[in-house]
């Protein structure tokens, strides 16, 4: 198995393009099959999570093509309506949007029961809620979710939490049902409007995306379409983190700096200098940072995605930190990981409170999930000695080339 090997101790420098985003690109592509068309997606991450969607899409009966650059060529002309393949769909949170997809185009289907990160208990009951109430009938049965939706009609659903999942499965659902939904308490998160503006593309009509209200008025068909993936606000987020992290000064480009306001107001307020231009942004390091409190939340609060590389940014900060996850019950699990590195954290229900030492030190650790292993790679860039990090699938489920990136930064840091 793969493993990274950090060499701590380097302070980034330089310069990192950031690539498309991972959480608007899945739901992007399973959306391109709710038209018997082709579609052309740019700026698609080179990622295992893409890679693992395109082999499903495959199954179905559609005609991927993935070029080296990024550029997605879907043709869904001969899709069937099929269960996606157990071994493929359960490593992939995302395969749950293949429900609204088959709703939207097949009036029904099944799917397997959704894997992804070991975060907490990650239900979907919220997507179920919103099928219902669109009037599709949903039963699980031995893992399979088995979705009925002859006739669906719009209506008023209500998230009791702004779920970015449900959200957008609602979203897939309704575009295709006859007359108007309304998503009251809907998610904000900039993938959801990237979502709705493909799907305008693709001839829907979303209003409101953005907000917490978000209008669908149902249209009878839609077609393939050309469209561009926003930047990856997580991926770049770790980068910020990283530099801050390491002390360094590194230009964050290809970014919407306006996605990462949350996180760069925690820098900020930790004494880092950062610089926001049209599409990038700079962070520097040029004096002691300060110990401060962090609470996840939902956009445009600080993202979950980024709980975990703040925390190792903190770990070494003098003072004691304060971190609450609001978002996910149990982000927590690699604090154990950390604490093999000499980190001083202890975890009471949703916050974990840090007490920042001199310098963590390098040890071997495994990442145990996706935002765990990058906040992991942080913690050896930072450690004194060597870091190896094993289970590392995780990382590139996620990032794109992160151990090029960063040697491009100046990180010591080999994939062996
Ligand atoms: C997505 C992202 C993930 C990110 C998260 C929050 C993808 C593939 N994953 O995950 O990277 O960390 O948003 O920004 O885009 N919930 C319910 N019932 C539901 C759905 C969700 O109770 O039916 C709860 C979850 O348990 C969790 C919270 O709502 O506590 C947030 O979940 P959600 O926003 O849906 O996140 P995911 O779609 O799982």
């Amino acid at each position: 198995m793969n493993k990274l090997v950090i060499e701590g101790g380097v302070k980034l420098n330089g310069e990192v393009s950031i690539s498309g985003f991972k959480n608007a690109a899945l739901p992007i592509i399973t959306a391109s099959l709710l038209a018997a068309d082709k579609s052309v997606i740019e700026n698609i991450p080179l990622i295992k999570d893409v890679y693992i969607l395109k082999n499903i899409i495959e199954t179905l009966g559609g005609k991927v093509h993935l070029s080296d650059d990024g550029v997605m060529t879907i043709d869904a002309t001969n899709v069937e309506n099929k269960t996606a393949p157990y071994e493929l769909a359960k490593q992939l949170r995302a395969s749950y949007y293949l429900a609204g997809v088959a709703l939207g185009r097949f009036k029904g289907g099944s799917i397997v029961y959704p894997g992804g990160c070991d975060i907490g208990a990650r239900p979907i009951d919220l997507h179920i809620k919103g099928f219902e109430a669109l009037g599709a009938d949903v039963k699980i049965d031995h893992g399979i979710i088995k979705c009925n939706g002859e006739g669906l009609k719009g209506t008023n659903i209500y998230l009791d939490f702004a779920s970015v999942g449900a959200t957008i499965n609602i979203m897939l659902a309704a575009v295709l049902a006859k007359g108007n939904t309304i998503i009251e308490n809907a998610a904000k998160e900039p993938h959801i409007v990237d979502t709705a503006n493909f799907l305008n593309s693709m001839g829907a009509n979303i209003r409101g995306a953005g907000t917490d209200l978000i209008k669908i008025s149902g249209v009878e068909k839609l077609h393939g379409c050309t469209y561009s993936i926003i930047p990856d606000m997580i991926e770049a987020g770790t980068y910020m983190v990283a530099a801050a992290a390491t002390g360094g000064d590194v230009l964050v480009k290809d970014v919407i700096p306006k996605h990462l306001e949350a996180v760069i107001a925690k820098l900020r307020e930790m004494g880092v200098e950062v610089r926001e231009y049209d599409n990038s942004v700079r962070v520097r390091v040029t004096r002691n940072l300060k110990n401060v409190n962090i609470k996840t939340l939902t956009y445009p609060g600080l993202a979950t995605d980024l709980q975990q590389p703040m925390a190792v940014l903190l770990s070494t900060i003098k003072g004691t930190s304060m971190v609450t996850e609001t978002v996910f019950e149990a982000r927590f699990k690699y604090v154990d990981e950390l604490k093999r590195m000499g980190a001083n954290i202890k975890v009471d229900g949703k916050t974990a409170v840090i007490k920042g030492i001199d310098k963590l030190s390098g040890a071997k650790i495994s990442a145990t999930d996706l935002r765990a292993g990058a906040a992991f790679v942080i913690a050896g860039l930072i450690a004194e000695g060597t870091t190896e990090i094993d289970n590392i699938q995780h990382i590139y489920r996620g990032y794109v080339s992160m151990e090029t990136k960063m040697k491009n930064l100046g990180a010591k840091i080999v994939r062996i």
